[in-house]
């Protein structure tokens, strides 16, 4: 049998990244963040200046490409995306990356590669397996997955709150109106849009703690493992 996979979807700012790192360490798990894969290539793709209408160059630049990920350095902070030799760390974390990554995420040639290439990490070991479409495309049948939410409000000023300690200045609404923004396209693409799996448990974060959202998953995957 395959080792075990925990997915966990949802829309972007709802804490998933986060909640995986945890649920990964209490498990001794592999966290796999699949949106970091997906802002690499978007970094590859714009380097190489490749037309996104060109489904063959962009095929062809893929089927060679590599993106590593380290593991995150502690639970505060993302995993470090190595592309092609390069770590490429803040590069792809900018709100302008964020939509970026969103656009060319809908191209069939982007996900194909892409999907086999987090397949691949299914095979070698037990993972927690974040992003959009981990529970209904890539992982299918994984063991367990969760699907969490939040309204756009609350996940805009949450991130506010969150940029704001760290001293940075803040809009709050363009925040809301990035983040409407990159929903809406992720949910709109026909291939593998950001939807609920019909299996996947809705968590919804509204009034809920890190540590609690934590504790629904852990209670549920630990009845079970
Ligand atoms: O999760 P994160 O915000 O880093 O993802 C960046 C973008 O990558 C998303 O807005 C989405 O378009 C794309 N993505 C995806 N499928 C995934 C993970 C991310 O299409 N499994």
């Amino acid at each position: 049998t395959p080792p075990p996979v925990i997915t966990i979807d949802g829309p972007a700012g709802v804490g998933k990244s986060t909640i995986s790192r945890k649920v990964a360490a209490r498990l001794g798990f592999t966290y796999l963040d699949t949106g970091a894969m997906y802002r690499a290539a978007a970094l590859f793709i714009d380097r190489l200046g490749i037309d996104s209408e060109d489904e063959t160059a962009l095929q062809h630049a893929l089927a060679t490409v590599s993106i590593e990920l380290l593991p995150a350095p502690d639970e505060f902070s993302d995993v470090e995306v190595v592309l092609n030799g390069e770590k490429v760390g803040a590069l792809i974390r900018s709100p302008a990356m964020s939509m970026r990554a969103s656009q060319l995420s809908a191209l069939p040639a982007v996900r194909s590669r892409l999907t086999a290439l987090q397949q691949e990490w299914g095979k070698r070991g037990a993972l927690v397996a974040e992003g959009r479409d981990t529970g209904t495309v890539v992982f299918p049948r994984a063991s367990y997955k969760f699907y969490l939410d939040a309204s756009p409000e609350i996940r805009a000023r949450r991130r506010a709150l969150q940029l704001h300690a760290k001293g940075e200045e803040v809009d709050e609404k363009k925040l809301l109106e990035m983040t409407i923004a990159r929903d809406r396209q992720d949910m709109e693409r026909p291939i593998a849009p950001l939807v609920r799996a019909t299996d996947a448990l809705l968590i919804d974060t509204s009034d809920k703690t890190i540590d609690d959202v934590l504790l629904v998953i852990l209670r549920v995957v630990e009845s079970g493992l």
